[in-house]
């Protein structure tokens, strides 16, 4: 099978990172969560006080930021200014500055180049809100998983109970807010690329949604 570059895109909660992460795993492949760099931006704005609506702070955040993943076994960790912040970035503050901060063009053209140059020698699976349609328009499969908001809700609650004190009202109610905020902003909105291939992973186990990907992947990979 030739190498491909594999996006999944699609809103919170519908089961993109752990499908992700068990497709790239079959195809020995390398997973990059594109949502972690998003949130290492966010992160580092929190942390010095920048307001989401600054766009000369962002510009200068951006411009003295040094984010980079660095792969330790086999899985990437994120380092922000030589600190490991992997841990540190799945807070429902950072989650929601995360999307505040994506909808600005300074912070979007800062990461485009990071992930092109994480692409370039293919045999990556990247998860994503724009892989398919902004930044990687000529990827070789193109996926997008969406699932009812009720149970992408649930799904998130049943991950975050253990590490947070968010209800699954709460929980609910931000997911609506951040698809709402992620797929009506003017740059890089939330949606399937034109030549998406198209999952509701609502009635799906992780393992059925990662079964139907892989024949398409391989009657790609396996096309020319
Ligand atoms: O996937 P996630 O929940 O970790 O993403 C956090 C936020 O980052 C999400 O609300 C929107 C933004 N994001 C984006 O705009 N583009 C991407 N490719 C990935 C994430």
């Amino acid at each position: 099978m030739r190498k491909l570059l594999i996006t999944i895109d699609g809103p919170a909660g519908a089961g993109k990172t752990t499908v992700s992460r068990m497709l790239s795993e079959q195809l020995g492949y390398i997973y990059v969560d594109t949502g972690a760099l998003y949130r290492g931006v966010a992160f580092e704005v929190i942390k010095k006080g920048v307001k989401s609506d600054d766009a000369e702070g962002l510009r200068t955040l951006c411009e003295t930021l040094d984010l980079k993943f660095v792969l330790e076994q086999k899985s990437l960790s994120l380092i922000s200014n030589g600190k490991n912040i992997s841990d540190l970035i799945r807070t429902p503050e950072i989650t929601m500055m995360a999307s505040a901060v994506s909808a600005k063009q300074v912070v979007r053209d800062f990461l485009f180049d990071l992930q092109r140059q994480l692409g370039k020698d293919k045999c990556v699976v990247f998860e994503g809100r724009d892989m398919g349609t902004v930044v990687f328009p000529d990827a070789d499969v193109k996926f997008y998983l969406d699932a009812a908001a009720e149970d992408r809700a649930k799904r998130r609650y049943n991950e975050m109970k253990d590490k947070s004190t968010q209800t699954l009202h709460e929980i609910e109610k931000d997911i609506l807010k951040r698809d709402k905020d992620d797929s009506t902003r003017n740059i890089a909105p939330l949606k399937p690329a034109k030549d998406a291939i198209l999952i509701d992973s609502t009635p799906l186990s992780a393992s059925e949604v990662v079964d139907n990907m892989m024949i398409y992947v391989k009657q790609i990979g396996e096309s020319y």
